[in-house]
């Protein structure tokens, strides 16, 4: 495990859909599920449309959202995606010796370090498995960041672990965005009241296809809800996006979200099996989310490769932790992984 200070060349504002954006390319590069949004959730969306002239109220998703995981509402607060909240984390909450847990989902640091925060890196090493070893996060550090599972590595780290580093006086922020993609959101610390200075976000996103929409969630103490609340503009949720996380809060939707999980873990073995074929690919094995994170040398000519036969693969250097060697791919349905395979192994030949 390394600890960094400095901020370095990664490009931490790169995303997938900069992958995607320009050309017609089959779509591994972002982890929003596909056909998405479900027709049910389109038109419950599409009904909200008829109230837009009133100011939204948030009380009835915040009020679902709260049962959904059994705390009372003061614990919840609505946000415009996970991504507004890691702005409101670092613009509201003090901190002085902030830590992020690399590699990961990078607007966590840049969110913090635009808010004028030094941020430390604790990098996740491929030889131990990308696991997390509490004992790594520096004892000081009084606003801890993790991803579980973890984008890009797609390791889901047991809730005892990530627990172990909560501090008294110390914030720490689990970023859940890809848990409900985990059967039974095992290892989830959404709904969790003994952990002290714990920050869940949560998504709704990825699973229900509402990127566009930017709809997600922050569970914490009343005090840290209220703090950010307060750094919030007003009305920051739209209707349309609040009557789409209520709904999403129902228990046939959570049953389709489980569904949806079960069938990601079948598809992603599959995907494993496929790429444990090729030599040249070393998949990292405990993958627990809708993606796997893939070490190829030459990756980067690799994914060139890769676009010109019509897939777009996720970069892995712009992951703080990672380098030119390491690519991200969705989990798709068995055919498109199947004509990803044989495109791999077409890339692969030609820079053999
Ligand atoms: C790990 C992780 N957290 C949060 C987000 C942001 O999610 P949202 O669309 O809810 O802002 C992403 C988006 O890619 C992500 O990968």
């Amino acid at each position: 495990m390394d600890i960094h200070t400095h901020a370095d060349a990664h490009d931490l504002r790169h995303h997938g859909d900069a992958e995607v954006r320009d050309e017609k390319l089959t779509d591994l590069a972002v982890n929003v599920r596909t056909n998405t949004p479900p027709e049910w959730l389109r038109e419950r969306i599409a009904g909200s449309l008829t109230g837009l002239a009133a100011y939204p109220d948030g009380r009835a998703a915040r009020a679902a959202v709260a049962e959904r995981h059994d705390l009372p509402a003061r614990r919840v607060l609505l946000t415009a995606g996970a991504a507004e909240a890691f702005v409101l984390l670092a613009r509201a909450l003090p901190a002085r010796r902030p830590v992020v847990v690399h590699p990961q989902f990078t607007e966590p640091e840049a969110a913090l370090r635009d808010a004028g925060h030094e941020v430390e890196r604790v990098l996740l090493r491929e030889e131990d498995g990308f696991r997390l070893d509490p004992a790594a996060v520096p004892e000081e550090a009084d606003l801890v960041v993790i991803g579980n599972p973890t984008n890009p590595t797609s390791v889901l780290h047991p809730a005892a672990a990530i627990a172990a580093l909560a501090r008294p006086g110390r914030t720490l922020v689990v970023d859940e965005a890809f848990m409900d993609a985990v059967p039974g959101e095992r290892e989830s610390l959404a709904g969790r009241t003994d952990v002290p200075g714990l920050v869940v976000l949560r998504s709704l996103t990825k699973t229900w296809g509402l990127a566009g929409l930017r709809i997600g969630y922050v569970l914490a103490a009343p005090e840290t809800i209220a703090a950010l609340e307060h750094a919030q503009p007003l009305w920051p949720v739209s209707t349309p996006a609040l009557v789409a996380a209520e709904a999403c809060m129902s228990r046939a939707a959570l049953a389709e979200a489980e569904d949806a999980a079960h069938r990601i873990g079948v598809e992603r073995a599959h995907l494993l099996a496929g790429l444990a074929e090729f030599d040249e690919v070393r998949a990292v094995e405990a993958a627990e989310g809708p993606f796997v994170l893939v070490r190829i040398e030459g990756a980067d000519a690799v994914r060139d490769r890769l676009r010109g036969l019509g897939f777009a693969a996720r970069r892995g250097d712009t992951f703080p932790g990672l380098d030119r060697n390491w690519l991200r791919l969705a989990v798709r349905d068995r055919a498109t992984t199947n004509r990803f395979l044989q495109a791999l192994d077409q890339a692969l030949l030609m820079l053999g």
